[in-house]
């Protein structure tokens, strides 16, 4: 059966070594499987539930067009569009925020995580941005979602969405219930400053995280930087698990290149950090500066983004509008 791929990313900055590993590595690989229909969506609407200055988000929005095309993703294969260009989603999204219940989206721990202490404070969209979330991926009748591991529970209230609209209107399989698509090894890429926490855009230190807009100097300096553990280099699975900074790492380093974490265990084990740094910068170099150099190429082209929007916009639109038809007749509309 054909695969119908979504997923979606926020224009909230540049676009850092999490996501490309943990999701943009993945599209691309989907892309280039030819039998797959993949949709990668800029989730502009996501980006307002908290405060965006809008000249720089209008600029993200391009950003991450780029970052798409500078990894591999071929707008002649995938549909690539920014979300609120298609109001499908703002629609369904509230006929899905009535079908969803107050205490599944209670649990959601991005949202705790999020909103910090001061909940009061946080936007409506911050707490309901899950159903939008699940509105974008029903739309479009998908059947597999790739992500990094911190969106395996608002894929799993998708799931729980679809379901109930199902039940609720009685119509069996209406909205396809979506696969989500983790890695199993690599899903959750860590700050180069702190092993417990998770590599972010938001984080203030610029040191936690390689941007795909990095430098080689810049990479260089922020892998030198990088936490480690006076140890030499772990020889086991277990050690490595006891080991935050240096189990991140190594997960960086099997990732790019494509290689069994085992695998990465034994080349490096007793070795010095210093001389497993060198080879972890170097395969960064040579994975993220090409990337980065054809990013800022793209960024000049702006018309060309421009161009790829508009017409991902327009395939897109072509789907939506069909289902959110369908969604009016069922509801009653
Ligand atoms: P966003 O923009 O926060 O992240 C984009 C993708 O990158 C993954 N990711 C990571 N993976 C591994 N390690 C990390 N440190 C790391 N940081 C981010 C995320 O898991 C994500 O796959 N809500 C989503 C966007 C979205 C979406 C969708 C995704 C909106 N609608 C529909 C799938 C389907 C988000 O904020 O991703």
């Amino acid at each position: 059966m054909k695969k119908k791929i979504f997923s979606g990313v926020q224009p909230t900055g540049n676009l850092h070594l999490g996501n490309y590993l943990g999701a943009i590595k993945n599209f691309v690989e989907l892309n280039n499987e030819n039998e797959n229909d993949c949709i990668f969506c800029v989730v502009d609407l996501h980006a307002i539930t908290v405060n965006q200055d809008p000249r720089e988000l209008n600029n993200n929005i391009r950003g991450t067009v780029a970052s798409f095309l500078a990894s591999g993703i071929d707008p002649e294969k995938s549909i690539i569009f920014n979300q609120s260009q298609v109001s499908a989603h703002s629609e369904a999204a509230w006929i899905l925020s009535c079908v969803a219940r107050m205490g599944w989206l209670n649990r959601m721990t991005q949202f705790k995580e999020k909103a910090g202490k001061d909940k009061e404070k946080a936007s409506i969209g911050l707490y309901s941005y899950p159903v939008l979330m699940a509105a974008d991926i029903l739309l479009y009748d998908s059947t597999h979602v790739p992500v990094g591991d911190d969106q395996k529970q608002h894929l799993e209230l998708c799931r729980d969405i679809a379901q109930k609209f199902n039940n609720d209107f009685k119509i069996d399989n209406f909205f396809k219930i979506p696969e989500p698509l983790i890695q199993k090894e690599f899903s959750r890429i860590m700050s180069l400053k702190d092993g417990s926490k998770k590599m972010s855009k938001s984080e203030v230190s610029d040191l936690s995280r390689i941007n795909l807009t990095d430098t080689k100097d810049q990479i260089i300096n922020k892998i030198k930087k990088a936490k480690t553990d006076p140890l030499p280099m772990p020889s086991t699975i277990e050690e490595l698990n006891k080991r935050p900074e240096a189990k991140n790492l190594i997960c960086i380093y099997s990732s790019l290149a494509n290689i069994k974490l085992e695998e990465s265990i034994k080349k490096f084990s007793g070795k010095n950090f210093s001389e497993f740094k060198e080879i972890l910068t170097d395969i960064l170099i040579d994975k993220i500066i090409p990337i980065s150099v054809e990013i800022r190429k793209l960024l000049d082209e702006k018309n060309y983004l421009d161009k790829i929007l508009l017409e991902g916009s327009r395939k897109a639109e072509n789907i939506a509008s069909k289902k959110i038809k369908k969604i009016h007749e069922i509801v009653g509309f």
